[in-house]
């Protein structure tokens, strides 16, 4: 299990993972475009296969997308709130 999840890996969530990697956590990362991942896992992330995949990983979650519908896009999935349902138990 990682530390955090990074979900989204634009300019602010590609360095928040890149400072926490820095820092010594174990970061999960994933991202809509995928390939924008390949520089994190190349620092040590770990690239998980899905969005609901990297919401299980961690205990602790930061999604950093363009806005709340990008987010809700993200997370309004079946798969997504048995993953996030798994955290809060
Ligand atoms: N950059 C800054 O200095 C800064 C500072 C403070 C706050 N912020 C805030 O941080 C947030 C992200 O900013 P950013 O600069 O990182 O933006 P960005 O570089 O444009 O990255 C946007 C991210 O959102 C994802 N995304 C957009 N629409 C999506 C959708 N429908 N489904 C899934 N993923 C989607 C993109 O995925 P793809 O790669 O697949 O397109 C990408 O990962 C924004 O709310 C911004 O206001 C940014």
């Amino acid at each position: 299990m990682s530390n955090v999840t990074v979900i989204g890996l634009g300019t602010m969530g590609s360095t928040l993972a890149r400072l926490l990697l820095q820092n010594g956590y174990h970061v999960t990362v994933w991202n809509r475009t995928i390939a924008k991942a390949d520089p994190l896992v190349q620092d040590g992330a770990v690239l998980a296969p899905s969005a609901a995949a990297a919401v299980g990983a961690s205990p602790i979650v930061v999604i950093c997308v363009h806005d709340y519908p990008a987010t809700n896009q993200i997370l309004d999935t079946k798969e997504e709130a048995a993953a996030l349902i798994k955290i809060l138990r």
